[in-house]
């Protein structure tokens, strides 16, 4: 079975994606599988080989690699961001009838807007940051956003990841700029309520055979937020699975993580993220292709959980391929 693993992307998450691509290509059985790893930016579609690049043949998902025709049966996405995550690529393997390891059209498509992805899953009783949506060719009234949310207040893309563009807000003066930062990375700008409070996340994946609910994370950042940098520099943050919350707060954020993949119609795995606040938590985001890299929550959680996790990427990639 030749696996495309599928990388990089339109969006600033184009260097995570590159890091996600190395833990994606260790953890994929190589007795199994034939990987390639499959480049995609602005410019080009290519399989990049001992640093040669192949051009990708778009028109049935191929490369000729040593005059051999190879169809790649199955991709691995694991871009972050736009066209990766918000159903652009989930559409384009559809229509290539080729198998992949994440959600639909629809769900990426959703979960990729923030806005309207929680105030769906608020409607069936999941909590959310009170959130006002911007647009980029809306006008807007700044004083009854500041009213909405109060202060301080996060501003996001609202299409966007690894915390690109977003600010914490703490007085009026600042929303403003605040707001065109976001807007340099997406569209549409989302303003949320502050929570104070822990921030944790939650592993899950599923398959014909059973669901998968990974040990939750906590995360202590020792930055302002959880930023790009404490993201990606293991310094600045300290990771504890599972997480120092009570037995009943673990229970509840297990169901809440199950009953949003149900409700929004995820597959593969999926990483939801919460901040607790007075034993209360509040759903953040779902994250339908996770960060990857080696130091990624996934795999932390994969290890916290004492499973193999070549068996579990095996497992995903046949329940998806079948
Ligand atoms: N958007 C990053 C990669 C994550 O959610 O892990
Ligand atoms: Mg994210």
């Amino acid at each position: 079975r030749n696996i495309a693993v599928v990388y990089g992307g339109f969006s600033s998450e184009e260097v995570v994606s590159k890091r996600s691509a190395e833990g994606i290509l260790s953890f994929i059985d190589t007795q199994r599988y034939n990987l390639f790893p499959l480049l995609i930016t602005p410019e080009k579609w290519v399989v990049v080989l001992n640093n040669d690049e192949i051009a990708v043949n778009k028109s049935d998902f191929s490369i000729i690699l040593s005059n051999q025709h190879i169809k790649f049966d199955f991709a691995y996405i694991t871009i972050h961001g736009t066209p990766g995550e918000d159903g652009l690529l989930q559409g384009y393997l559809k229509l290539m009838n080729v198998p992949h390891s994440t959600c639909d059209v629809l769900t990426a498509a959703l979960t990729f807007n923030k806005y309207m992805c929680n105030n769906y899953l608020k409607n069936f009783g999941i909590r959310v940051a009170t959130s006002v949506l911007v647009r980029r060719d809306k006008p807007y009234d700044i004083n009854k956003i500041g009213k909405t949310c109060g202060f301080p207040c996060f501003v996001k893309p609202n299409a966007g990841g690894s915390s690109f563009g977003i600010s914490k807000v703490k007085e009026m003066d600042n929303l403003k700029q605040a707001i065109e930062k976001a807007f340099r990375e997406s569209d549409e700008v989302i303003i949320e309520q502050f929570i104070e409070g822990v921030e944790v996340t939650c592993g899950l994946y599923k398959t014909k055979e059973r669901t998968v609910i990974l040990p939750i994370t906590e995360v202590i950042s020792k930055n302002e937020f959880f930023d790009f940098e404490a993201k990606y520099t293991p310094e600045k943050v300290t990771e504890i699975t599972p997480a120092r919350i009570s037995d009943e707060l673990t229970e509840a954020i297990k169901k809440t993580t199950q009953a949003a993949y149900e409700l929004i119609g995820c597959k593969g795995i999926v990483r939801i993220d919460y901040i607790i606040e007075a034993e209360k938590h509040y759903l953040l985001e779902v994250n339908t292709t996770p960060g990857m890299t080696p130091t990624s929550f996934i795999p932390q959680q994969i290890e916290a959980a004492k499973l193999d996790i070549k068996e579990v990427f095996t497992e995903i990639i046949e329940d998806a391929m079948h």
